[in-house]
């Protein structure tokens, strides 16, 4: 069945932890739903993981719908959220709301997420009255790093933490329905969880917030050498076993020890040889071509 957030604010209520993670294609959507994962994010982080920028920052709403649609098509129970990327929703309310129906409409997310308080607690609203949910996303906010002092670690003072305090109260007032908090201290996600009534999702963030996200590609080793920041746990090796396999693969071509005959179709012998009579060909190499 599908999630709903409902499910989410029950969840958060029974201080049930929410999970939530990132796929950017048909087979990963496919792979977190059967792990019955309640949240998928169709992170801007594509733009990183697996269109190999630097940053976020070049993610177009095109990009996001194409990968957004591929992860609908395959996630059936997790709510699926596609990413607003950098400037498709900062100049304006109807930008805004045109984009998030985009990741809606053409891409099949069930709700949108959106980075910032501030200037974004306009467009929250603007895209909550048009009828699209909306998760907020505080502290560390990658489409606005450079503003920040880079990619780090935020409100490790008590001014910075108080002002991240306020301002996820006011996206949850703007209507939001969850908040990703990054890289954020723990006694100051703590502080925020237990104060928002909406569920938080913590990424370097601790585990007091309501839920936890990890970028897919990050907890999966991929790519086998990918550096990852201090918060991430690989939970698999799986960048390492696809170097591998293709190392093997690669390998066995070049030795002709692939395909084998496990891996061919067969034509019958009568028909071989009417087919070498029919081309004139008698042989290849000393071999019949019945014998293959
Ligand atoms: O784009 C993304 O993957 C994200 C997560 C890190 C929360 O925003």
């Amino acid at each position: 069945m599908k999630r709903t957030l409902t499910d989410l604010r029950r969840l958060k209520a029974e201080g049930t932890p929410i999970v939530m993670i990132t796929a950017y294609d048909y087979p990963s959507g496919l792979i977190v739903d059967g792990a019955g994962v309640d949240l998928v994010l169709v992170g801007d982080s594509a733009a990183n993981v697996v269109l190999g920028h630097d940053t976020t920052v070049p993610a177009t709403m095109d990009q996001m719908t194409m990968l957004t649609g591929a992860v609908s098509r395959a996630v059936k129970s997790a709510l699926v959220i596609g990413d607003l990327p950098f400037m498709s929703y900062q100049v304006s309310d109807t930008d805004a709301v045109r984009n998030a129906g985009r990741l809606v409409k053409d891409g099949g997310a069930d709700v949108v997420k959106l980075e910032g308080a501030g200037p974004s607690l306009e467009r929250i609203r603007a895209i909550v009255a048009s009828g699209i949910p909306v998760m907020g996303h505080l502290g560390l906010t990658p489409q606005t790093a450079t503003m920040k002092g880079g990619h780090k670690a935020q409100a490790r003072q008590w001014q910075a933490a108080r002002d991240l305090f306020d301002e996820a109260l006011e996206v949850e007032r703007a209507g939001c329905f969850a908040v990703v908090l990054e890289a954020v201290p723990p006694p100051v996600a703590k502080a925020i969880s237990e104060r928002l009534a909406i569920p938080t999702i913590g990424i370097g963030s601790g585990p007091m917030t309501d839920g936890q996200v990890l970028v897919l590609h990050d907890m999966l080793g991929i790519p086998a050498d990918g550096r990852v920041a201090r918060y991430v746990k690989r939970y698999g090796e799986v960048g390492r076993m696809m170097a591998d396999a293709v190392n093997r693969y690669a390998g066995e071509v070049r030795a002709h020890e692939f395909p084998g005959p496990e891996h061919v179709y067969s034509m019958d012998d009568d028909q071989v040889a009417a087919f070498e009579s029919a081309i004139g060909a008698g042989s290849i190499e000393g071999n019949t071509l019945a014998d293959w």
